[in-house]
């Protein structure tokens, strides 16, 4: 079905150039280029100037930062959602939003398909394409990238010179650069090769920690609910949060990954990332909950986490499982207010007081000194019942003579 009124997803990058430049070339349609600002400092009037001059008709570019930070990436800070153990997820959240705001725009301008610049073989064109469907199942989706010639970057780049089309990369520097404040993804180039050490070039935001200043800096974070409120005692939004910690935990060396991960396709890949604000806020947050939670909860919570990271890595947002455990994530996290102080030192980061009004930390309990009021006896009882299905099922082997 040939469409006549297309949104593209634009991020003047090289994929999204080459494909507003193509889509004009091959449908007789209307193109609409739409930026989402995740906070990643774009240049609005430049890029609405370089859509337009690429062959769209209208280009809007929206800022999303806060509500990107306040409603997709708070409930994965909630969740200590860090996908395989490590990576913060920062495009993965992104996409959700990112194909609301498409839906959103299509319906605004009554436009009947929606264009992506994914790949064939990533994890985004997953999440778009299930966020989409989800969020309006008539809409038609184009993939560019599945379809057209270009077999690789570099018939892109020659195509992008040809049509005088301004592209941010060159054959030198063959970056693939997702980023937005939660963090900053990097592939491509040298580091398909997994022997290969990251490139100093590769990292963005983040100096190396060996270059990091020789004083350690101190922050203070206060927590509300699950959520950072205040720097320093500084009450600030929730972007601002984000930003500010990415420069500090930035400049500190703070935030840096080189991950092997598992693709949703089952590819394996390759990325370089950095996220000092949402490590540090990670950390932060997770060291609160040590404080707060009663153990079961805190516990639970842990494959919650696991759950909830590999839905927002999958694609499934906006799925009833996911809306099912955010649910239960945010009752875990009405307690959990107070402040955390940490230490950022040469890509270390250190939790040096954590302090709360729901704290279930006891001193009396806690304590080995004379201040002690545990009654050590109880602890005899309690072992005595906690260990009797094992004493009893040993001394039935033995008395059967099963040595095993
Ligand atoms: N592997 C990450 C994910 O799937 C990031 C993908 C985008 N990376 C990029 N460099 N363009 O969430």
């Amino acid at each position: 079905m040939n469409p006549k009124k297309i949104v593209v997803a634009y991020s003047g990058g090289l994929d999204t150039s080459v494909m507003v430049k193509w889509l004009s070339e091959k449908y007789d349609a209307e193109i609409i280029a739409v930026t989402g600002d995740l906070g990643q400092e774009i240049d609005s009037a430049a890029l609405e100037d370089k859509a337009l001059g690429t062959g769209a008709s209208k280009a809007y570019v929206v800022d999303l930062s806060e509500e990107f930070v306040s409603d997709y990436c708070w409930k994965a800070l909630k969740a200590g959602a860090v996908y395989e153990g490590q990576y913060p997820l920062a495009t993965a959240i992104g996409r959700p939003l990112l194909a609301k705001l498409m839906v959103d725009i299509a319906h605004k301008e009554n436009a009947d398909a929606v264009v992506h610049g994914c790949t064939g073989k990533g994890n985004d064109q997953v999440r778009f394409e299930v966020g989409i469907k989800t969020l309006d199942p008539e809409l038609q989706i184009i993939a560019p990238l599945r379809d057209w010639e270009f077999k690789c970057r570099e018939d892109e780049i020659d195509y992008a010179i040809e049509k005088n089309i301004p592209i941010p990369i060159t054959k030198e520097k063959p970056y693939s650069i997702d980023d937005n404040l939660w963090g900053v993804a990097t592939e491509c180039g040298e580091l398909e090769d997994t022997t290969n050490s990251p490139p100093e070039d590769a990292f963005q935001i983040t100096v190396n920690p060996k270059a990091a200043s020789g004083e350690p800096e101190q922050i203070k974070i206060i927590f509300e609910k699950g959520v950072p409120v205040a720097i320093d005692d500084v009450e600030l939004s929730a972007a601002q949060i984000v930003k500010t910690l990415n420069e500090i935990g930035g400049r500190n060396g703070i935030g840096r990954l080189d991950i092997v991960e598992n693709r949703v396709v089952g590819i394996k890949s390759r990325e370089v990332y950095e996220a000092p604000g949402a490590m540090i806020l990670h950390a932060a947050h997770l060291e609160l909950e040590k404080l707060t939670l009663d153990k079961d909860s805190f516990r639970y919570k842990q494959n919650v986490a696991n759950a909830y990271a590999n839905l927002i890595y999958d694609g499934l947002w906006f799925s009833p499982l996911f809306e099912a455990l955010t649910a239960f994530v945010d009752k875990t996290q009405e307690t959990v207010n107070g402040e955390v102080i940490l230490e950022l030192y040469k890509g270390n980061l250190t939790v040096l007081s954590r302090s709360s009004a729901n704290s279930l930390y006891s001193k009396e309990l806690a304590t080995y000194s004379a201040d002690d009021e545990f009654d050590h006896k109880s602890a005899e009882g309690f072992i005595h019942l906690y260990g009797l299905p094992f004493e009893t099922m040993t001394k039935i082997k033995n008395s059967i003579g099963v040595t095993q």
